[in-house]
């Protein structure tokens, strides 16, 4: 509900009191935005959004990460990978991190959110002036070669249904703000280049 719309402030003066997200980002002297990282398992997404959030906050940046730590492991623990549960997952950290961009943080997600039809939910829920794509473009070879979590030779082995990139499909985006592969960048190139972009949309003048 819009309560801050003229028919509920007729019926609730009280709404007419509610701080605005004007009022926080003036509070915080900041803008909200959300930066979502789209890209394989194994690809460098967290790891490149933990290195940002730090630089971020070095410059008296307030931002909060999502990923599968905090959201696959709290508040969708009850989601898997079928293409449905996909949808729900993403549905639900979009809605999530409306919140935290209303509140004028800047929203670092770290998900595959492997198509466009579910990061353009993630965009429309968000709002698309608030919505930042970053891909992390790191080819499969190198994100299978790395295998961090062993997961994709248990997916090769068939002991994983439906992994991403093996027996799901995942679609790049067709325009990312920024591709970042983290084969070719630095982790501090990849940062730097997010914050060329990031900066002037978040620091209040
Ligand atoms: S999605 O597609 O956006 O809903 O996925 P996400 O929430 O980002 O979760 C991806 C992480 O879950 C682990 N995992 C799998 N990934 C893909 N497919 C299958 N079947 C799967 N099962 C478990 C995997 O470790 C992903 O972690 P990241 O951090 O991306 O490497």
């Amino acid at each position: 509900i819009n309560c801050q719309s003229k028919k509920m402030n007729n019926i609730y003066p009280i709404f007419d009191k509610m701080l605005t997200r004007d009022d926080k980002e003036a509070l915080l002297g900041q803008h909200g935005l959300m930066v979502w990282f789209t890209g394989l398992s194994g690809s460098g997404k967290s790891t490149i959004a933990i290195a940002l959030e730090r630089e971020l906050q070095k410059r008296g940046l307030l931002c909060r990460i999502l990923d599968g730590d905090n959201i696959r492991s709290g508040i969708n623990n009850n989601l898997g990978f079928s293409p449905e549960d996909r949808v729900e997952n993403i549905r639900r950290i979009a809605e999530v991190g409306k919140l935290f961009v209303d509140t004028g943080i800047i929203t670092i997600a770290a998900f595959i959110s492997p198509n466009n039809q579910l990061r353009e939910m993630a965009s429309r829920i968000i709002g698309k002036d608030d919505f930042m794509e970053v891909y992390v473009s790191t080819p499969i070879e190198e994100c299978e070669r790395r295998d961090v979590k062993g997961l994709y030779a248990k997916a090769r082995r068939g002991e994983i249904k439906e992994f991403t990139g093996i027996s799901a499909p995942f679609e790049a985006p067709e325009s990312p703000a920024l591709s970042l592969d983290t084969s070719k960048l630095s982790l501090e190139e990849s940062v730097n280049r997010l914050l060329e972009l990031i900066l002037p949309r978040v620091k209040s003048n």
